[in-house]
């Protein structure tokens, strides 16, 4: 397991699964209202908990993001909601509506497209992703202040990577694809109508900073990574 500080107060604690070859990041934004995206599954609590520890009081904790409702995105939710009394689940309408409101122990924050959760210095953008990078609840937040982009399964790539990295994120994304998302993976990543323009109303965001759950922080044209991950996944899912 490790910590690193990937943009001011923005903490990426990460652990790497070497059976199935990929990191599992959650990011805490250290903020007056303390955020955590992705709580990771419930057996990573533990652990999580204590990285979350060297930064804040895990009491501490306000809102609990993610950005579709599966395990390592929010397997753990109640257990940060059991350790944090004034924290609240925040995700999409359709989130809360199918899912979250039934699964927390507290309702949902539930944001619509556009909407912004504020939590001090920080301004998180909410964007509504149906099936970007998939569920029908999908959604991404943008902290604007700082140009980071939360964005979850996109850009996923395998190996015990660097926390961050300058040089290309589409390039492994492309060979994680075609390599590792064959078998039971294969479908991961759907491709719709709506995929191309999502990708690109996220590029139009200029981010600085790409925040993945699965793989390095990348630093940099956050804009061309994502028109360029837009291309390779036309190419590879669209037919
Ligand atoms: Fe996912
Ligand atoms: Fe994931």
């Amino acid at each position: 397991m490790a910590l690193d500080e990937i943009a001011p107060d923005t903490y990426r604690i990460s652990t790497y699964v070497p059976e199935i070859n990929l990191q599992f990041n959650q990011f805490l934004v250290a903020d007056d209202e303390p955020l955590l995206y992705h709580t990771g599954m419930r057996g990573l609590f533990p652990r999580v908990l204590e990285e979350v520890a060297r930064v804040i009081d895990p009491s501490r904790l306000r809102w609990v993001s993610f950005s579709h409702f599966e395990s390592d995105e929010c397997g753990a939710l109640n257990d940060w909601l059991t350790v944090a009394p004034r924290a609240e689940p925040v995700c999409s309408v359709v989130g809360a509506l199918v899912s979250v409101n039934d699964f927390a122990l507290r309702p949902a924050r539930a944001l619509g497209d556009g909407e912004v959760l504020e939590t001090g210095r920080r301004r998180f953008r909410f964007l509504q992703t149906p099936h970007v990078p998939h569920c029908w609840e999908a959604g991404l937040m943008f902290e604007e202040t700082g140009g980071t982009l939360l964005c979850s399964d996109l850009f996923t790539h395998t190996g015990d990577v660097a926390p961050v990295t300058s040089s290309d994120v589409v390039g492994p994304f492309r060979d994680a694809l075609v390599a590792d998302f064959g078998g039971p993976l294969a479908g991961a990543y759907p491709y719709t109508p709506q995929t191309d323009e999502t990708l690109r109303r996220l590029a139009a965001l200029r981010p600085q900073t790409l925040a993945l759950m699965h793989g390095s922080t990348f630093v940099g044209d956050g804009e061309g990574a994502l028109r360029d991950l837009a291309a390779a996944m036309r190419e590879l899912l669209a037919a």
